[in-house]
């Protein structure tokens, strides 16, 4: 085939198609992509990975549609880079939509190409990650671009659950397209930069009058705040590609491994005496569970997820005897800590990513129960509480609960308690464990004796005294043996790091089936 030809005038053509190649869309759509404030795909790619790493995989597909002078936009990569690498060491695969190149809109072959990483990063057992800036379907590319979609969701679905899948806003996401980040088990959003929407600010005007903008509509901070659609928010992009490794770092590679064992050098038998002080003995007085957790997990080190959503609950992961755990917590600053339909999807789909993953769960408990309300009942809080039961009953791995104050009805139930298999219960001494509230307690016990005494209020007052007297405290629920232990704040570390080996070999199992029916 080369007769004749010098193999230095071959390697020189190599070469220079690789450089052409990497220029995507051109030098004009490179500058026009700076001046929009973002990078471009293959420069997000070294800002994330080790150096020197990525290796590319498919950099010359071209797409194969001559429609709509399509024959006339053909760049080799079809507007997406895709290729493995190393964060840390340890191996990712990743893609990147290029923006410069048609929009990075997705047709035929840049679908191919994203699902061929796919294939690999899950028969070998190793995260994907998406860097997303595209258009969306290419239009010109019509059903065949849906079926490129199409392929992506059925391998995001597949791939749940056995390896872990993060994805970066870095730009529009926008129609279907924003169900292949949402089925994944992280998504990222940069502030400015970051839009998700399943119909933009026009379609939405002619379907319902209203103006928006893109930013209001799913901006960065809506998804974080209100949607709950984004996991995490940053300010740039260097920001999200250093929180991707963070994140990884609590994360084994794939489900059949236990997380990276990190020497945090934190002692283990570290006690804290201000944890002996830290929560109110007055039931009715706010305080930050963060403080809690900080003060027990090593060196203090929190990544929390989904903070700005449902602030009532906190989750997210940590080290003890530097091994990834995952906290729950309730928060006691926000809704006194109350469950609501956004707490209970936030705990439940948290729950669910560590059991999957093989990462514990060690769970804090402060709530007054399920939050009342008329938007509550008719949004649905009974289906999207009993998430969290379902959660914590169906996870098999190490669990291990600290109730801290109230854990009262429903809520003492959904919250890790010993009934729904949890290894081990503890209970602070300010632990009040009981069906509701003292004074709710004593209004429905004697609501009808109430009109025949002399003094309704006094009465009520002395009988929620009495209730208090008898449950507000651990020590029913741990004479019925439902808390294993009451301990002194203070040791709550030493303690859940002890009980944490003794369940480093834990091994159980659900009844066989296909699935269960979770509710949704
Ligand atoms: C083909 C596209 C494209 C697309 C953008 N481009 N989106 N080409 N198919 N989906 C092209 C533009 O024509 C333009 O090419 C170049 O990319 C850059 O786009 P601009 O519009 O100049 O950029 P900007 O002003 O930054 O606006 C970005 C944008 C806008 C907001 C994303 O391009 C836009 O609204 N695009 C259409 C979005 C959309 O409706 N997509 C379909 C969604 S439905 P030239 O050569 O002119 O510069 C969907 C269904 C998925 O995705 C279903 C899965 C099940």
């Amino acid at each position: 085939m080369s007769e004749g030809r010098d193999i230095s005038d071959l390697i020189r053509e190599l070469n220079e198609l690789k450089e052409k190649i990497k220029k995507g869309g051109g030098e004009e759509r490179i500058k026009q992509q700076h001046s929009k404030g973002k990078l471009t795909a293959r420069e997000r790619i070294d800002l994330l990975v080790d150096e020197g790493s990525f290796v590319e995989i498919n950099p010359f597909v071209k797409h194969r549609v001559s429609w709509f002078d399509m024959d006339k936009k053909r760049f080799p990569g079809d507007g997406v880079v895709t290729g493995f690498a190393k964060i840390d060491g340890r191996l990712v695969y990743l893609y990147a939509q290029d923006f410069t190149v048609i929009g990075g809109s997705l047709g035929e072959m840049h679908g191919k190409k994203i699902a061929k990483i796919y294939d690999l990063a899950l028969k070998n057992g190793v995260p994907v990650i998406g860097l997303i800036d595209s258009g969306g379907a290419r239009i010109q590319e019509g059903v065949i671009s849906l079926s490129g979609y199409g392929e992506i969701f059925y391998r995001n679905v597949m791939a749940s659950g056995v390896i872990p899948q993060i994805s970066i806003i870095l730009g529009p996401c926008a129609g279907g397209a924003v169900y292949s980040p949402a089925l994944t088990d992280f998504i990222i959003v940069v502030d400015k930069i970051s839009y998700m929407f399943v119909t933009g600010p026009q379609v939405t005007k002619e379907a319902t009058g209203l103006e928006t903008t893109f930013e209001e509509l799913g901006g960065a901070q809506i998804h974080a705040e209100k949607s709950g659609v984004a996991h995490f928010m940053v300010e740039n992009e260097e920001e999200a590609f250093a929180l991707i490794r963070t994140l990884l770092s609590y994360l084994p590679s794939n489900n059949m491994e236990d997380p990276p064992i990190i020497d945090t050098g934190d002692d283990v038998n570290r006690t804290d005496e201000e944890l002996n002080s830290i929560v109110p003995t007055d039931p009715n007085k706010p305080y930050d569970v963060r403080e809690v957790i900080l003060r027990i997990v090593d060196n203090g080190e929190f990544l929390e997820v989904q903070s700005p959503f449902a602030p009532n609950a906190v989750v997210g992961f940590a080290r003890l005897n530097s091994r990834t755990v995952g906290i729950v917590a309730n928060q006691p600053n926000y809704l006194a800590g109350a469950l609501d339909i956004d707490a209970s999807d936030k705990i439940a789909r948290f729950i669910r990513f560590c059991d999957a993953f093989n990462i514990p769960i060690v769970t804090f408990v402060d709530t007054p129960g399920f939050l009342p309300g008329i938007d509550q009942e008719h949004g649905g809080i009974i289906r999207h509480g009993a998430k969290i039961l379902y959660a914590y009953s169906e996870a098999t791995v190490p669990k291990i609960t600290v109730i801290l104050r109230k854990a009262y009805g429903g809520a003492y139930i959904a919250m890790s308690s010993s009934h729904l298999g949890t290894d081990y219960v503890f209970a602070w001494p300010t632990a009040e464990i009981a069906v509701m509230g003292p004074k709710a307690a004593a209004r429905i016990l004697y609501g009808k004796k109430l009109a025949n005494v002399g003094d309704p209020a006094k009465f009520l007052d002395k009988v929620s005294k009495e209730y208090a007297k008898l449950f507000a405290n651990p020590y029913i629920a741990a004479e019925m043996g439902y808390v294993h232990d009451v301990i002194v704040p203070s040791e709550t570390r030493p303690k859940l790091i002890l009980v944490l080996e003794t369940l480093e070999n834990k091994r159980d199992s659900l009844p066989p089936k296909k699935h269960g029916n979770m509710p949704l």
